[in-house]
């Protein structure tokens, strides 16, 4: 592949090529191929890059790893996920709902949350949920008043989620571990203890394990090790079976950005285990959700408006926006962009990539490099696109959401369609 583009290469999906007249192919696809079919805006998975990213995870943290499906979930990427024979963690009852309606096997779901309702939990135990992650006292008293009625001969498997007091060197929005939080069991309040008691006591319960999330898009692993040593402190008091210490990794969105490879970070992880003196039968795994997805897409928009304004800036409207990635506005991501079937062009034009939605705020790229001929009606990408962005999707300003679209081999797979102007109304009265 050559490396002569303004988007570094290592941002794309891993079967990403570029040819001599600078289009962009992914998984043998065109990206103009996949327009022409599905249109813009349009996200585009590699496949390949997903199932490698998948069988890396499973080969560093064994086959109790976790995708962390709140990065993106639909139908067929359940099915990929059931065939790499990991687990899922899903976080509320719609994320668990839509692994048992793929044909997800319940024993390998486990059921995160911090606000379980008694329906939610009354589902996952008549489905056979592998692991609840106990969030909280309230969450507790539901499950034992649950278990009394649970008809299944084995007693309810749970975790419980520990708070231990980090501060995880990532934005405030997606920091968990810290003291103030709204998950979790405080790793030193003398509740935490009490309930740990009270499953261990309660024969309809089992303790497999404790839990800790500390937090999103960590580049500082430091924060885990700081985790470990409280977690490890509190656990060494019960025989378990497992420590899984979330998701988090992160992962590079922009040029200058450098990158952790899932297998250092696990190696990261269990070394800081081991130096922590956790016993060596407590097996340690992870839910990485975003270093699974997150590259393995990119979103296609098409350039609808392109707007100068004299020694002030140039805006680049496109067809999406905020509705299909609400990451700058809620954490100030920043994003590259480039043309997909311009990746030979030259020039420097700076410019502000922002959405079709009426508001200021709607920004995509807030300093774009992108190439001088730049037209209207040309495409332009965003990399990186693949966790946290379909999924926190909605339909501001009734936008439809747009197609997904799976590529791999030369073939393309559609696994969300797009929305019509039907659906958008179906659920009013
Ligand atoms: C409990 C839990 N596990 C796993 C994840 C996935 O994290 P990431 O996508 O950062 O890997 C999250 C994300 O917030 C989470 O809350």
């Amino acid at each position: 592949m050559k490396n002569n583009h303004r988007i570094n290469l290592s941002l794309l999906p891993s079967t990403s090529e570029v040819t001599e007249d600078g289009q962009l192919f992914i998984g043998g696809v065109s990206v103009s191929e996949v327009v022409n079919e599905f249109g813009t805006p349009v996200f585009i998975y590699d496949e390949t890059h997903i199932k490698s990213k998948l069988n890396e995870a499973k080969k560093v943290w064994g086959k109790n790893v976790a995708y962390g499906s709140k990065a993106f979930i639909c139908k067929y990427l359940v099915k990929l996920i059931d065939q790499s024979g990991i687990r899922i963690d899903v976080s509320t009852g719609g994320e668990l709902s839509h692994c048992i309606l793929s044909g997800f096997d319940p024993s390998r779901i486990v059921f995160h949350g911090n606000n379980k309702s008694v329906l939610e939990l009354t589902r996952a135990i008549s489905y056979g949920v592998g692991t609840i992650v106990i969030d909280s006292i309230d969450e507790l008293e539901r499950i034992e008043k649950l278990a009394v009625l649970n008809v299944k001969s084995e007693p309810i498997n749970t975790m419980l989620r520990l708070t231990p007091g980090i501060e995880a060197h990532t934005h405030e929005y997606v920091k968990t571990g810290q003291h103030d939080s709204k998950f979790g069991f405080s790793i030193f309040a003398e509740t935490t203890k009490q309930a740990v008691n009270r499953i261990l006591s309660n024969t309809a319960l089992k303790l497999s394990g404790f839990h800790f999330h500390i937090g999103s898009q960590i580049f500082k692993l430091d924060g885990y090790l700081e985790a470990m040593k409280v977690v490890a402190e509190f656990i060494k008091y019960y025989d378990i079976e497992e420590l899984v210490i979330g998701g988090g990794l992160g992962v590079p969105y922009l040029n200058s950005d450098s990158q952790i490879s899932i297998t250092d970070w696990a190696k990261y992880i269990k070394d800081a285990a081991k130096s922590c003196g956790i016993d060596s039968k407590v097996e340690i795994t992870a839910e990485p959700g975003r270093s699974i997805v997150a590259a393995a897409a990119i979103t296609v928009y098409t350039i609808g408006t392109i707007k100068k304004i004299d020694n002030i800036r140039t805006y680049v409207s496109v067809d999406g926006g905020m509705s299909d990635n609400p990451r700058p506005v809620l954490y100030s991501s920043g994003y590259e962009a480039f043309l997909p079937n311009k990746m030979n062009s030259i020039g420097n034009l700076i410019c502000r990539v922002v959405g079709k939605h009426c508001e200021s705020g709607d920004v995509l790229v807030n300093n774009a490099n992108l190439p001088e001929n730049i037209e209207v009606g040309d495409l332009l990408a965003t990399p990186v696109t693949g966790a946290y962005g379909y999924s926190m999707a909605s339909n501001y300003n009734k936008v439809p959401r747009p197609a997904v679209v799976f590529v791999e081999e030369g073939q393309t797979k559609e696994v969300i369609r797009r929305e019509t102007l039907e659906d958008l109304i179906r659920l009013d009265l």
